[in-house]
């Protein structure tokens, strides 16, 4: 921060904001303090370029540069990315911005290369996530000073750790990675390629290669300010409207205000970073900020022989940056390196760029991750006060009183933190140990964190074996209590043991009776958080032996003293030749919006200006679930300054009830909430912060229902269902069981998946008393149920609404269905008051109201021989469908049909249910209930396997069906690949070695297992409803041979509008630069099937063609003689002057036979997607951390209409599977599993406590190949679908970790086979290697301990 300040106290004081944006002067004199950054620059500056993902600096969507003058003699700058969700503008003056709007635009054709390098590497497909990522890129690539690889300073390791506060649920990282890496210096150091493929191979170290080739030249830097050079900055005081913004320069300053308000009067704020998510998220309210940011005392480090000083305001990037440069065992005894390995993982960069140590240690988070090291290191804090100019100097150890109380009075000032330097010798060395276990590696909190320091000295023994006694410990826990713990019984207890395996034994069973941990415990996870106390001082034990080189160390144990060193993650790809016939489809175009995307100029829904007149809508939603609402009062909501009206279910003139399928759900709740979330009515006021305030103020009074239902079994219990049993039979099962050799039966349960798209659902209605219409701009798979359920509520005709979808950020699903009721309550609000009326639907409430992946469980009884081939298989599915029909059913039929995944079952019974429950209705998500019959169907191979004790891939290749067998729903398997894909897979990742040398690994390491999986998948391609498998385009060429393509498929990043393009140009013969989509509208193509199902490209570039070919025709019929080559542009020409129609619609039906008939026990789908995935993992089994060391990905994808874009699908869709099978995981507060948070309300609602993949989850190696020779005439230009298909793969990384978890058991002794839940979570892993620390944990038998989970 600016280090600068020799103003007094006395120093004038200002009441603006200096600072640039994008090289423009702003002085700003109308700020109100609690604007965030990014509000501003979307509000006032209107540049919508960053976005606004989830508001809690958990997504990176929003990230800017911020540069900053730090010594105006020196000239030295500074530039770090901050989240601009989370920065006051208050905080910004001095600064000059840098959003994605500075750095290039396609308008102006000055690309920076972060930005077209990104593009054209295919690292952007919804393009929601990518502005914050390359702003990532372009801080790293700008810090590093060269950008030039030749001489740059920049490592691929620096890459790789550069996007820890980024997220993208599109791509699955790997073409982001590659294209970052195109500026590293040491690019060299990546693989090349093996060069015992002989296909052609295209990999990580390939693309960069062609990069440097290409540039030369330095890339331009955009230039500091001159004026900010000079900046001096100064006292600042704005008074806002609701709340005031101090920024002193000096102590005294500071010191002085804090006196004047003390307490709940003022707050003192640094990086905000846990201040904003106060204020928003739980309401708390300051009348004035105080920020610390320009105090020179708070920013001081010192190193003295016996002490460290680091100033409070230090932020934890220089922090980070200091120790780095101190760091020397020899002289601090480690502390440098423990503080170090901790904020490594503490946050993100763009976090850690702007939080402060002081902020973190007053905070007092019981999970804060620092304050357990500095504890451990016995720091002592210097507090300040104005009134009687006292220092106080309060040891750590006594700072933190009570939940989120600390022992600092009202009117004091954290300045400093003093960290003592213990004194090694040979006969006494001290050691300091850090350690970490979160739901992710990257940018999330601790479950649990700990500082471990012991003081250990020489005892003189008659042996030669040299033995430690232990003269002091100090073991700090965070996550075991209301507040960071010590553990000061078990160091006392231990004082003048000898240093050894016993000692650490008895220093865990005190540890866990001094922090007893219960099922009321907020946060869960008692038996785990238990587990890993000891887990720690465990590995700190072989740490410290290991450091002592101390002979008692077992070598198979010394993994587990060190962490994980993760080597720098690369890719390869191999794509097949694209058919001579074909000269633009099967090309690899880029997307076609990937410019304006990288750019930030890539319009969505909430980039839309407003129009004069516009309201803005907050949802009044239930807190209850099951229960009857009473009274509404709006009293204090109405007298929010702004305040309009409030809508609900009077305000319906057409029909309240609504849905996708079954009309069985309420738009406004009329009486009973059915769910926690639903929607009762919207607030309409002028602003958007007024209509948030004032939602929140709407009292409502309910009656509690009995029963509250939320899980399955709940379901089960009360009999609470939704329709009928669906069952689908084959054989003759009760024949098929009495010839199996082998009968076993076994339960299983797969947790739900938010879509966690990076935009979140968004509308905009705007109504017209011209003729009655209304217009709706939502983000929607859907728009024409949008428009039909927009009527129907309105009760107008469906030609009075029309639906406008321009891209989405992200779908996967999500907005098929559960986006309409949003906006249908937007449009009814609209149409009231008759004005236009918008709403983002902030994260939080997104991840509550609209559903998710249907959770299931999975109960069968298979019968097979004792050679594993199988007999019979009688399997029962619940899915917990939430409290309406929504898509659940076809999701459960969809599930069914796809139990079998690629084997064959001769005998077969599947019975499957919805169950009803009090949570909100849970929906269509990527796979649409494929992947959870999938992860039953494997299952089962892995139980028979391990019965037979048989490798999984026998059973597999016993059962596997054959070109032309039935399934189990009676469709012929034609062109059936996985044989082949099987056996070319095991062949070219090397899977037969490979399982050994994983076999060879786990006999030398005890606590760290490799486990590898090989897995296959079929996809059904077709809706299982026939009626929804058509679709209908238009197309218009205009006479200058521009061509404007209409068709029923919405954009969400998958690619589709630049395959349809390319079919376009392929059948019009024109150049692919002349065909354009502008957006998917209910008045250009009618009755759209949803953009779904995988469907999209086969069915509309189907209606495409058929229009194109028309055209073609006509054109043709032009074509004589000499015009054989006439250009494309003359011949549209040509054909207009002969007065002949350029415009076509064309209509497409997949044929028959297809659609699903259960109570005939048949079904036919299109054609399959299939796909085999092998992967290896690592896991280090004392924390269940871990890691993907390589995937090989084997897709048949028939002829690919776009080979990138089809490989971003797949990776893209595999990292949302390993995703959905290991580490995200909703927690719904229940009566039984989740006591600790509200019964029906869903306590993972944000990044910050639901973590899909990161960065840093990406394989190490990532290997992916589409299969050569394998055309599908049954798709259109031979391709086939492959949006959902290849998500399931990513549950080979499930079953590789299970596999890696059973070899720790068999270690353990405990061989029998484990019935292991999804997801495969850290707690979930630990818990289930079972051993002496999960024993002392749980109450129960540990060996068969399953993780709570809500199912
Ligand atoms: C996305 C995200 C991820 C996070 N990840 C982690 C993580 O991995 N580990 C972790 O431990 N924490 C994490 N946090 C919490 C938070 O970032 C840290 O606690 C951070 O260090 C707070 O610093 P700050 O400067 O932003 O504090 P602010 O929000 O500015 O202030 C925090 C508190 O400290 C007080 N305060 C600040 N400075 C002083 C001072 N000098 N004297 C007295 N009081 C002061 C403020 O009044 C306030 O009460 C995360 C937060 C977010 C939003
Ligand atoms: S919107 Fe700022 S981090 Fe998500
Ligand atoms: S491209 Fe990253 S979230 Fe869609």
């Amino acid at each position: 921060m600016v280090k600068e300040s020799t103003q007094q106290s006395t120093s004038p004081t200002i009441d603006y904001l200096l600072f640039y944006v994008n090289g423009k002067k702003i002085i700003e004199h109308h700020v109100e303090p609690d604007w965030t950054l990014l509000w501003y620059l979307k509000n006032k500056l209107n540049l919508t370029g960053s976005k606004l993902g989830c508001g809690e600096g958990g997504c990176g969507a929003c990230t800017v540069l911020i540069s900053q003058c730090l010594n105006r003699h020196s000239d030295e700058l500074e530039h770090r990315t901050v989240n601009a969700c989370l920065a006051p503008i208050c905080s910004v003056d001095g600064c000059h911005i840098i959003t994605i709007e500075g750095l290039g635009s396609v308008a102006k054709s000055n690309l920076h290369p972060a930005q077209s390098r990104l593009a054209e590497m295919f690292g952007s497909q919804c393009g929601f996530c990518t502005p914050g990522i390359v702003m990532s890129l372009y801080a790293t690539v700008t810090s590093s000073n060269h950008s030039n690889p030749s001489s740059s300073s920049l490592t691929i390791q620096d890459i790789e750790e550069a996007f820890d506060g980024n997220l993208c649920r599109c791509t699955g990282y790997r073409p982001i990675l590659d294209a970052a890496k195109t500026f590293a210096k040491d690019i060299h150091k990546l693989p090349s390629k093996d060069s015992s493929i002989t296909k052609p191979v295209s990999t990580t170290l390939d693309k960069c290669l062609s990069f440097v080739k290409h540039t030369d030249k330095e890339i331009k830097k955009i230039e500091f300010p001159q004026e900010l050079r000079h900046h001096i900055p100064q006292s600042i005081y704005i008074k806002g409207s609701f709340v005031e913004w101090y920024r002193p320069i000096t102590l005294n300053e500071l010191l002085h205000l804090r006196s004047t308000y003390p307490g709940s009067a003022s707050k003192l704020v640094f990086g905000n970073t846990e201040v904003q998510i106060e204020t928003k998220f739980k309401r708390l309210k300051y009348p004035r900020f105080i920020s610390v940011t320009h105090i020179e005392e708070l920013q001081q480090f010192t190193r003295t022989q016996t002490l460290l000083i680091l100033g409070a305001g230090v932020t934890l990037t220089c922090l980070q940056g200091r120790l780095t440069e101190w760091n020397d065992k020899k002289l601090d005894g480690g502390i440098c390196q423990a503080l170090i390995d901790q904020l490594k993982y503490f946050a993100s960069t763009q976090i850690r760029n702007v939080a402060s140590l002081g902020g973190n240690i007053v905070n007092a988070s019981p999970i804060s991750d620092v304050n357990p090291v500095l504890q451990a290191a016995d720091a002592v804090l210097e507090l300040h006060r104005a009134d009687t100019n006292s220092i106080r100097f309060v040891p750590l150890r006594d700072f933190f009183l009570a939940y989120r109380r600390v022992a600092m009075t009202d009117d004091e000032v954290l300045v400093s933190i003093h960290i003592p330097l213990p004194t090694s010798t040979t006969t006494n060395k001290t050691f300091i140990h850090s350690y970490k276990q979160a739901r992710r590696r990257d940018d999330d909190i601790g479950i649990v964190s700990a500082g471990l320091c012991v003081q250990l000295e020489s005892i003189n023994t008659t042996t030669d074996k040299q033995q430690w006694r232990i003269v002091c410990a100090r073991f700090s826990f965070g996550g075991m209590g209301p507040t960071t713990i010590l553990a000061k019984n078990t160091q006392q207890e231990l004082i003048g043991q000898t240093w050894s395996r016993t000692t650490i034994t008895k220093a865990c069973e005190l540890a866990l009776k001094e922090m007893p941990l219960d099922e009321l415990t907020p946060g869960g996870q008692p038996e785990y958080r238990r587990t890993l106390v000891q887990s720690f001082l465990f590995k700190f034990y072989v740490y410290v032996c290991s450091e002592l080189h101390q002979l008692s160390v077992d070598p198979k144990e010394l993994s587990a003293a060190h962490s994980y060193h993760r080597a720098v993650s690369h890719g390869q790809q191999i794509i097949p030749e694209r058919p001579n016939s074909q000269k633009i489809v099967g090309t690899s175009l880029p997307h076609r919006s990937a410019y304006l995307q990288t750019t930030g100029e890539a319009k969505y829904t909430d980039d839309m200006p407003s129009l004069p007149n516009t309201l803005y809508a907050a949802f009044v939603l239930a807190t209850q679930p099951n229960a009857r609402i009473k009274s509404i009062d709006l009293g204090a909501a109405s007298k929010v300054p702004g305040f309009v009206t409030f809508v609900n279910h009077n305000d319906i003139k057409g029909n309240n009830m609504t849905g996708d399928i079954v009309h069985d759900e309420e738009v406004f709740v009329s009486s009973i909430t059915p769910c926690v979330g639903s929607i009762i009515g919207v607030v309409l006021c002028e602003t958007e912060r007024a209509s948030y305030a004032a939602a929140h103020l709407v009292q409502i009074e309910y009656e509690l229902l009995t029963p509250t239902i939320f899980t399955i079994d709940d379901a089960i219990e009360h009999q609470s269902f939704l329709d009928n049993e669906r069952c689908l039979q084959q054989g003759d099962i009760e024949k098929g069981f009495s010839e199996a050799e082998n009968i076993l039966e076994g339960t299983i349960l797969i947790g739900g998946q938010e879509h966690f798209y990076l935009e979140t659902n968004c509308c905009m209605a705007i109504p017209s008393n011209d003729d009655y219409e209304l217009t709706l701009y939502s983000s929607t798979q859907n728009p024409s149920k949008t428009q039909e359920l927009t009527a129907l509520a309105l009760g107008c005709d469906v030609n009075h609404v029309v639906c406008h979808v321009k891209r989405m950020g992200g779908g996967f699903g999500g907005k098929e269905s559960r986006s309409i009721t949003p906006t249908i309550a937007i449009a009814v609000a609209a149409v009231k008051v008759g004005r236009p009326v918008r709403m983002n639907i902030e994260r939080d409430v997104d991840m509550c109201v609209t559903g998710q992946r249907h959770p299931f469980k999975i109960k069968y009884k298979v019968g097979f021989t004792n050679e594993g081939q199988f007999k019979a298989l009688d399997v029962y599915l619940w899915s917990n469908a939430g409290c309406s029909f929504d898509l659940s059913m076809p999701v459960l039929e969809r599930a069914m049909l796809h139990i079998d995944n690629t084997y064959r079952f001769p005998n077969i019974r599947v019975r499957g249910r919805l169950c009803k429950t009090h949570l909100p209705s849970n929906t269509a998500f990527r796979g649409f209930g494929g992947p959870q019959g999938l992860f039953g169907c494997e299952t089962i191979i892995d139980h028979v396997a391990r019965h037979l004790k048989l490798d999984a891939l026998v059973i597999r290749r016993l059962n596997m069906y054959k070109e032309g067998d039935l399934t189990h729903f009676s469709q012929p398997l034609e062109r059936w690949n996985i044989p082949r894909l099987m056996d070319e897979l095991v062949e070219s990742s090397d899977f037969l070695q490979r399982q050994k040398t994983v076999e060879e690994f786990n006999k030398l390491n005890t606590y760290r297992k490799r486990g590898i999986a090989i897995l296959p998948t079929k996809f059904g391609i077709a809706f299982t409803a026939k009626f929804l498998n058509q679709a209908a385009a238009l197309v218009h060429v205009y006479k200058d041979g521009s061509v404007l393509i209409s068709h029923g498929g919405t954009e969400m990043g998958q690619g589709l509008h630049t395959k349809m393009i390319s079919v376009a140009a392929e059948v019009l013969g024109c150049n692919v630069n002349r065909v354009r989509i502008s957006e998917t509208a209910t008045d250009k193509v009618a009755n759209t099937s949803p953009t779904a199902a995988s469907a999209s490209s086969d069915l509309n570039g189907m209606a495409i063609r058929i229009a194109c070919e028309q055209i073609r025709e006509r054109l043709n019929k032009l074509v004589s003689g000499d015009d054989i080559h006439l250009p494309w542009e003359s011949l549209v020409k040509k054909a207009y002057f002969s007065r002949i129609d350029l415009c076509a619609h064309g209509f497409y039906a997949t044929p028959e036979p297809l659609g699903a008939d259960f109570s005939q026990n048949r079904a036919s789908f299109n054609y399959f997607t299939q796909g085999t995935a092998a992967a290896e993992v690592e896991l280090d089994t004392l924390t269940g951390d871990w890691h993907i060391l390589r995937v090989d990905i084997f897709m048949d994808v028939g002829t690919s209409l776009n080979p990138q874009i089809d490989i971003g699908q797949i990776e893209g869709a595999f990292i949302q599977g390993v995703g959905l099978f290991t580490m995200e995981e909703l927690i719904w507060g229940d009566h039984k599993q989740y006591k600790w948070t509200k019964p029906g309300a869903l306590f993972t609602r944000g990044p910050g406590t639901y973590k899909i993949p990161s960065f840093n989850d990406v394989p190490i190696d990532m290997r992916v190949e589409l299969l050569s020779n394998a055309p599908n005439p049954l798709a259109i230009y031979s391709s086939k679908a492959i949006g959902e298909p290849p998500l399931f793969l990513g549950a080979v990384v499930f079953f590789a970790l299970k596999n890696a978890c059973m070899a720790y058991r068999e270690q353990q002794g405990y061989s029998e086979y484990f019935p292991f839940n999804s997801p495969a979570t850290v707690e979930r892993l630990r818990m289930a290697c079972t051993d002496e620390f999960t024993q002392r944990a749980c109450i129960d038998k540990h060996e068969i301990f399953q993780a709570r989970g809500s199912y």
